[in-house]
């Protein structure tokens, strides 16, 4: 037996990916948001996607700057990830406030990275899609680093030492659990 699920809340049982925040920047303004809602979506050009609510702090400062920043939290940073997610930079600098460090994008010239995260991904902006009340933001990895010995490299694929934050919606996260392969 299956039981019906609210289609307008169908979006939860896909919504289990690990959290990432995104961190943008134009003029005088760097902010952070917390998203769960992003994919990859294309090899050639490598692009990956990252949907923001349209009245968002950020969604402002990427179309402005056209780049962004994936920072992958590890499970320790879960309440910085909530803090930047409940927030917003129109009112608070978050990265004073969270506090998280910024740290000089390699590639990009306007967005800085968070330094606490485990990995970032450096991202130039390709294209932006209208849906509904969201924008999604496609963006090329033009950089990407990882801590050292959380990554393998020969398979590409995270270790278990990299302990990953997942959400599922609301208030509801679970950290990563052994890995069987
Ligand atoms: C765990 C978590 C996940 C979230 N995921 C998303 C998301 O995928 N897309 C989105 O637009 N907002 C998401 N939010 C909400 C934004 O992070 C939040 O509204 C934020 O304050 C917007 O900040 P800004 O106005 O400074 O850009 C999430 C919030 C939390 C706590």
């Amino acid at each position: 037996m299956k039981k019906e699920v609210d289609k307008k809340r169908a979006c939860r049982l896909i919504n289990s990916g690990n959290l990432i925040l995104v961190s943008c920047s134009y003029k005088d303004k760097d902010n952070i948001t917390t998203c769960a809602w992003h994919s990859p979506c294309s090899h050639t050009p490598a692009c990956l996607l990252v949907a923001l609510a349209k009245k968002h702090l950020s969604s402002e400062l990427i179309r402005k700057s056209k780049e962004f920043i994936i920072n992958i939290p590890s499970w320790q940073l879960k309440d910085k990830a909530v803090f930047c997610g409940s927030n917003s930079g129109r009112d608070i600098d978050k990265f004073q406030k969270a506090p998280l460090t910024r740290e000089k994008a390699l590639k990009l010239s306007k967005a800085s990275k968070i330094k606490e995260c485990i990995a970032n991904i450096e991202c130039s902006l390709i294209d932006i899609k209208e849906i509904g009340d969201h924008f999604l933001f496609f963006g090329e990895p033009v950089y990407a680093e990882v801590v050292e010995g959380i990554f393998d490299f020969d398979n590409i694929v995270w270790k278990e030492e990299a302990d990953l934050l997942f959400h599922f919606g609301g208030k509801f996260f679970a950290k990563q659990g052994p890995f069987i392969s």
